[in-house]
């Protein structure tokens, strides 16, 4: 298989989203298991957005957040909880923006290049099954233009998979 990454320059966020939302769902097209998409997510989106250091999942596993897919450098194992960004996120089930991760209380620095950070909740049947975190070396990288465009990457990827990856289960 190859894949050609789309040319993004001069776009407009919006049209640029617009176009991962294409690259993705033809990316994904065929393919269910849960990890092979979320590492080719991953990599899809640490290839074409710009100012990233990091781009990678966290997993829900026995009520705490599991290293999963990742574009970067190696980060932290295990995030409890309600701990850090990505920990915060998955509490609140929601997209949690940061303009500047050293005003984050608790925040985890996992790579010291990273100065904001984006994480998005994956949902999937109304259950919290792990986020979805950016990291750049930007001060205020992310804004509501990057918070809606990957809740919609986000929504083709968990409808390319037909259940929970738990156990190892997911199809
Ligand atoms: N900074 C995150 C930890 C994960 S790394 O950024 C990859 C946090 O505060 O949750």
């Amino acid at each position: 298989m190859t894949f050609q990454l789309a040319h993004l320059e001069s776009n407009s966020k919006q049209e640029l989203y617009s176009h991962l939302q294409s690259q993705l769902r033809s990316l994904l097209e065929g393919e269910r298991d849960f990890i092979a998409n979320a590492a080719n997510f991953s990599s899809l989106v640490y290839h074409s957005l710009p100012d990233l250091n990091w781009a990678g999942f966290y997993l829900l596993k026995d009520n705490e957040l599991v290293l999963g897919p990742l574009q970067g450098k190696p980060a932290c194992f295990r995030i409890a909880m309600g701990q850090g960004v990505c920990g915060t996120a998955a509490e609140l089930g929601q997209t949690v923006v940061v303009d500047n991760v050293h005003e984050f209380p608790g925040h985890i620095a996992c790579d010291s290049d990273s100065n904001s950070e984006i994480v998005v909740s994956l949902i999937k049947d109304g259950e919290l099954i792990g986020v979805l975190d950016l990291d750049s070396p930007a001060i205020a990288r992310f804004d509501d233009d990057d918070a809606k465009g990957l809740n919609e990457l986000v929504k083709i990827f968990m409808d390319s998979m037909s259940s929970k990856p738990v156990g190892g289960d997911q199809q």
